[in-house]
C-alpha cells in the first residue's frame, strides 16, 4: 500500500464483497456484478465511512472535540459524520440545505435527531454555493463558545476524503485478481466528486486497465470534469506523486440527473423496484438508481461486448428510501 494511504482510522469491517448479479446479468447479456459498498456499516453505511475514515484520523490529530459539516437536508454524509462524532463522543454540527420539517423527519433527518446533532439551517441555494464560507462561520462561532472542531466539507469531498476512494480502488484490484475476473468498466454516483475522483487517481497510481464511468446527479457534467481534474491535481501536489493525470480519464455520463437533485421520477422507482425484484439489492432515489440508470442506458447502447465484466459501485444511501417512501409508488 502507499505510505500517503496510511494515515487513517479502520472503520470498516474488511472489505466489502463483489457479487454478480445473476439474474440481470441474464436479462441484459453481460456480466454484471456490485461493490457493495452499502455495507461498509450500518448506522455508518454507505460511500462515506472510506473518507471519514481519514478526515477522523486528522481530526483526532488536531485533538478535535467537535465536528462539522454540511450537506442536502437528507445528506448521507452528514448523517455518517454524526454518528461517527457521537462514537468518539465528539459534538456533531450539521449545516443543512432546506427547513425544518413540520411533520414527523424520515431517513437520515430522523437519525441526526435521534443523534441530536445541532442542526443548523441555511437555503439550498446558499448552501451548495457558499458552503465552506458557512462551515468556516460555524467553526469560528463554535471555537468562539470554547469547542475544537474540525470542518469536513460537503461530501468529505477534498483532498483528504480523496484517499478513500483511492483505497477503495487499490481494493478492488486485489479482488479482482482473487475473483480471477477483470472488470472492463466500473460505473458509480457523483455527487461531489471524491468517489470517482480517488478511483481515477487509483487508476492512474497503478496503471489499471479499467474504464472508469460516474454519472452526475446534480449539475452537469463538464462542472464535475473540471473539479474533478483540479481535485486530482491537487492531491498530486500535495503528495508528490508523479504518475501521469489526464484529463480524458474523467468520464462523466450526463443525462440522468432527471427532474432535480434528490428529484424521484416514476423511472427511478420503476428501477429499484426492478433491481430489488430480481437481486433483493436495494438502489437509493437520490444517487445510485440514477447511477444504475446511465450505466444501463451504456449497455443498451451497445457500449460493451457480450464477454464485457461491467461493475455498479453501490455507495449506500439506503435511508435516502425512506424519506421518499410517497413518491415511491408503492
Ligand atoms: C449514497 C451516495 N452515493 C453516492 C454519492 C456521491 O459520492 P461523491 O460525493 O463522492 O461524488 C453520495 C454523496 O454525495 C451518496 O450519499
Amino acid at each position: 500500500m502507499f505510505d500517503f494511504l496510511k494515515k487513517k482510522l479502520n472503520l470498516m469491517h474488511g472489505q466489502t464483497p463483489i457479487v454478480k448479479l445473476e439474474r440481470l446479468s441474464k436479462e441484459l447479456g453481460h456480466s454484471l456484478y456490485v461493490k457493495r459498498d452499502d455495507l461498509t456499516g450500518m448506522a455508518l453505511s454507505g460511500n462515506k465511512i472510506r473518507k471519514l475514515e481519514y478526515h477522523f484520523y486528522q481530526a483526532k490529530q488536531q485533538d478535535a472535540n467537535c465536528v462539522v459539516t454540511c450537506g442536502g437536508i437528507q445528506s448521507n454524509h452528514a448523517r455518517a459524520t454524526a454518528v461517527l462524532a457521537r462514537q468518539f463522543g465528539w459534538r456533531p454540527v450539521l449545516i443543512l440545505g432546506g427547513s425544518e420539517p413540520k411533520d414527523a423527519c424520515q431517513g437520515n433527518l430522523l437519525l441526526d435527531k435521534l443523534l441530536d446533532a445541532e442542526i443548523r439551517w441555511t437555503d439550498d441555494n446558499s448552501l451548495f454555493r457558499y458552503s465552506d464560507d458557512l462551515l468556516e462561520e460555524a467553526a469560528e462561532d463554535l471555537r468562539a463558545k470554547g469547542y475544537r472542531p474540525y470542518v469536513i466539507p460537503m461530501g468529505g469531498t477534498d483532498t483528504t476524503g480523496l484517499s478513500g476512494y483511492i483505497s477503495a480502488g487499490l481494493e478492488i484490484r486485489e479482488q479482482e485478481k482473487k475473483m480471477h475476473v477483470a472488470f472492463d468498466a466500473v460505473f458509480c454516483a457523483v455527487g461531489t466528486g471524491g468517489t470517482l475522483g480517488g478511483l481515477i487517481l487509483c487508476k492512474e497510481l497503478i496503471d489499471w486497465r479499467i474504464r472508469i464511468y460516474g454519472v452526475n446527479v446534480m449539475l452537469d457534467a463538464d462542472y464535475f470534469h473540471d473539479r474533478i481534474d483540479l481535485l486530482i491535481r491537487a492531491y498530486k501536489d500535495e503528495h508528490t506523486l508523479t504518475a501521469a493525470h489526464h484529463a480524458k480519464d474523467i468520464q462523466m455520463i450526463d443525462g440522468f440527473v432527471g427532474t432535480g437533485y434528490a428529484k424521484s421520477t416514476p423511472e427511478v422507482a420503476e428501477l429499484i423496484k426492478r433491481v430489488a425484484v430480481a437481486e433483493g439489492v436495494f438502489l437509493d432515489p437520490v444517487y445510485t438508481a440514477k447511477a444504475f440508470q446511465g450505466m444501463l442506458r451504456q449497455i443498451d447502447d451497445g457500449m460493451f461486448s457480450p464477454e464485457s465484466n461491467i461493475l455498479f459501485l453501490h455507495t449506500g444511501g439506503m435511508f435516502g428510501l425512506f424519506a421518499q417512501a410517497d413518491g415511491l409508488f408503492l
